[in-house]
């Protein structure tokens, strides 16, 4: 009896191991920076008009930025990306009637990849600043956070205000505004990389001295990597907020993109996602 338990057992794993290879296979079609059909959702609304907005809304992020874009292993066990930037994306989409497709890609490349029109929409964590604003039209402002500085534990005193991050060795993300704020800081050595992964990573291995992120985003990585603490640095910022990127003169998806965002920000939906997204984030 108990034999036949085991081996029921072991048929059983091995078809929800198989099950999740398929599923993983099928997330996998498609081009190389797309996340697959399980990415995608059509909630048309039947009692929407047509419009004559494209019915597909291609979406650029870098989801390497828990709780506003990243990966987990959904239940079926295939990869999705999710976060709060996304759930705004789907509520753009929903109420356009169309289907949202997501890429990921670097965070530098987003702007370009907008202009030249293979993404519609950049949420990203994206700051408004006044260079950006020359190449993209920006969204109203639909979230706020401060900037942190991440350090190794044993180094939490040491790096507690700015001015002790002269001559440091710095961690931050290529074409992020913590570069602009980096380069502001005398003699600091920067280490500008690609995703955020690997800035956290460079840390760990005493490659960089300290990182500067966006609060919520240090939170995420302290909790979920040991060894790693936010210091009591104020990292001075003039780019507050965070706002959505479409194509330069593109005012349809623009006033689409704020009708929705004063929808979200009016019923409290953001601050709810936001909860969530970190709740997620720290599974
Ligand atoms: N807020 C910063 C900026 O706009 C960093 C955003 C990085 N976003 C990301 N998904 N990695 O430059």
């Amino acid at each position: 009896m108990k034999k036949w338990g085991i081996l029921l057992a072991a048929v059983m794993m091995l078809t929800m191991v198989l099950a999740a290879c398929g599923q993983e296979k099928n997330s996998n079609n498609g081009a190389a920076n797309t996340t697959g059909n399980n990415q995608s959702q059509n909630e048309t609304q039947g009692s929407q008009p047509e419009t004559d907005v494209a019915k597909k809304l291609i979406l650029g992020t870098s989801a390497d930025f828990p709780p506003y874009e990243f990966h987990i292993k959904n239940e079926q066990g295939a990869d999705e990306i999710v976060g709060f930037d996304i759930e705004i994306a789907k509520e753009i989409a929903k109420d356009m009637g169309a289907e949202l497709e997501i890429k990921d890609l670097k965070f530098d490349s987003l702007l370009n990849e907008l202009a030249s029109g293979r993404i519609d929409l950049v949420i990203s964590g994206l700051s408004p600043t006044p260079e950006r604003a020359e190449q993209i039209d920006m969204s109203k402002i639909y979230y706020t956070a401060e900037q942190a500085v991440v350090t190794r534990a044993a180094d939490k005193d040491k790096f507690a205000t700015m001015e002790s991050l002269e001559g440091a060795k710095i961690g931050i993300q290529l074409g992020s505004i913590q570069e602009g704020i980096a380069q502001e800081i005398p003699n600091a050595k920067l280490t500008a990389l690609a995703k955020i992964n690997d800035i956290v990573m460079q840390l760990n291995t005493n490659r960089v001295d300290a990182a500067i992120l966006e609060g919520p985003v240090a939170e995420s990585f302290v909790k979920n990597v040991e060894g790693l603490v936010i210091t009591d640095a104020k990292v001075e910022n003039e780019d507050e907020g965070y706002v959505i990127g479409v194509k330069k003169g593109n005012q349809e998806l623009l006033d689409q993109v704020n009708t929705t965002l004063d929808r979200l920000l009016g019923d409290g939906s953001i601050d709810r996602f936001v909860t969530e997204a970190s709740a997620l984030a720290e599974k």
